[in-house]
């Protein structure tokens, strides 16, 4: 299950997989950081997709097409903003995992990738972050054996040896 699982460094908008999840906002309009990065990758269509949805809360997800990018779904999902953890942000944030996962298999995805979501302007504590990001996958590939191959993305050496740490 392990070889399942692999962490990469880099940026995820160049990924040639079947989905990338987005670290969105409740609105689902687009933003800064990963959320930027994959608006403008995609191109204005997605845009235009995303604004039909309605938002969508913290801990769900929704799936759109992936217009310019080389992945075929984006998978949007906002995260919790950390406040200190006794908001409930750990069960958002493994919804966040469990919800886009369960999305990609109905959607006969078999590559998804997957950016430290709520790691960036949401400030979760990565070591946490990183600890509920690989148990969800792990416990979702253990009872689904459709997906081949989960990636975690990381942008920053931080967040890749804090994936090295928790896998180990
Ligand atoms: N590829 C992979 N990872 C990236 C990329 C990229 N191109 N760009 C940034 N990251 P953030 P959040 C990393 O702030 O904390 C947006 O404005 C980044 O280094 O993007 O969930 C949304 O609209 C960090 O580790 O997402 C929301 O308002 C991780 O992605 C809000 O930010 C997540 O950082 C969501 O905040």
């Amino acid at each position: 299950m392990d070889k399942k699982i692999e962490v990469i460094k880099g940026d995820i908008t160049k990924l040639e997989v079947d989905a990338i999840v987005n670290a969105a906002n409740t609105t689902l309009l687009g933003g800064g950081g990963v959320d930027g990065a994959i608006h403008r990758a995609a191109g204005p269509q997605l845009l235009e997709e995303c604004k039909a949805l309605g938002g969508c809360p913290a801990g769900d997800a929704k799936i759109t097409m992936a217009y310019n990018l080389p992945a075929k779904y984006v998978i949007h999902t906002p995260g919790p903003v950390w406040r200190g953890g006794k908001g409930g942000e750990a069960t958002l944030l493994a919804s966040c995992y469990r919800k886009s996962l369960a999305l990609a298999v109905t959607h006969d995805c078999k590559t998804i990738a997957f950016p430290a979501i709520s790691c960036g302007v949401y400030g979760y504590p990565l070591d946490q972050a990183v600890e509920i990001a690989v148990r969800e996958v792990m416990a979702f590939l253990e009872k689904d054996d459709s997906l081949k191959k989960v990636y975690f993305v990381c942008f920053g050496d931080d967040i890749y040896r804090e994936y090295e740490r928790v896998l180990k």
